[in-house]
């Protein structure tokens, strides 16, 4: 069996510098702790609090001196809350993040209603939601855009994980509804990568892995188009959760991974596989020659 792996997989260039961040937090003398999960990835998660970076759901909770911003992003009650309670931030909100926040903040500024392309309740869209204020909808559909009543001026910014395809069809459904509108498609280009290496490896093999977090809505995505692209798709956390059988007749598997999974997990994936796959040509070996 060929086990190949997506060309872009695994930690973006936003988590990537989150998680650093919160590693060098480990070596300051005052306690650090990230205000909900660094990123949506238990076992990095568990090694960073084994390092002595927590992760508490409350600024009320924080014991030391400082708060680590997740790259989701924050609202700004956030940072109010932090700087009365005298707590250093240490913001490692991906600038993508931030832009997307940003460009909701300026067009709610500018007097535009502003539209959230994305999903409810996601943490980073409850951030970009909080930066542009009141009024504020979010859309996550087709429907729910042809739903919007018409406002006469409408800014739109994106999740950054949103699918751009999808992202375009809400637009030309909400461009019906305003005499003014201005689009800011904030999705970074790390998604987009992902999942066209995905969708692209899907197609040419029979068993997709995906690994990450099942709390990660990326990787949970990545593991949808992988399905829509025709191959039978295993949403793993870790190699723990492979089964040999998954892989029973297959000629070629192939593994991507969420923009939150560490590359070490997806190692341990790809070495189990191997090891699986050994195994197979070995019992098959066996057979041919007579002894099982
Ligand atoms: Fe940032 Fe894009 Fe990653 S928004 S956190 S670089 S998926």
């Amino acid at each position: 069996m060929k086990i190949l792996l997506a060309e872009h997989r695994g930690f973006c260039y936003g988590v990537e510098r989150a998680v650093a961040m919160a590693r060098g937090c480990a070596d300051r003398p005052g306690k650090a702790a990230t205000l909900g999960p660094i990123i949506h990835n238990p076992q990095l998660v568990a090694r960073l609090a084994a390092e002595g970076v927590g992760t508490v759901d409350n600024l009320d909770d924080i014991k030391g001196d400082t708060v680590i911003i997740r790259s989701h992003g924050a609202p700004p009650e956030t940072y109010r809350q932090a700087a009365a309670k005298n707590l250093t931030v240490v913001d490692a909100t991906c600038p993508h993040v931030r832009k997307a926040q940003t460009a909701a903040r300026d067009l709610r500024e500018k007097g535009y209603r502003v539209a959230v392309v994305g999903e409810r309740g996601h943490p980073e869209v409850n951030s970009i939601v909080a930066w542009a204020g009141d009024g504020t909808v979010v859309i996550e559909t087709e429907e729910e855009a042809a739903g919007l009543p018409a406002v006469p001026r409408l800014g739109i910014v994106s999740q950054t994980t949103f699918p751009p395809g999808r992202f375009d069809g809400i637009v030309d459904i909400l461009k019906t509804g305003a005499a003014d509108i201005q689009v800011n498609k904030t999705i970074c280009t790390a998604t987009e990568q992902r999942q066209q290496a995905a969708v692209d490896l899907a197609a040419r093999v029979d068993v997709m892995v995906v690994v990450g977090g099942r709390g990660s809505a990326n990787t949970t995505r990545l593991a949808q188009l992988c399905q829509e692209a025709g191959s039978r798709v295993y949403h793993i956390e870790t190699a723990a959760e492979l089964d040999p059988e998954w892989f029973r007749g297959a000629e070629a598997a192939g593994i991507t991974a969420g923009a939150s999974t560490p590359e070490w997990v997806i190692e341990e994936v790809y070495r189990k596989m191997q090891e699986f796959d050994q195994a197979m040509e070995q019992e098959i070996r066996q057979i041919e020659k007579g002894s099982i």
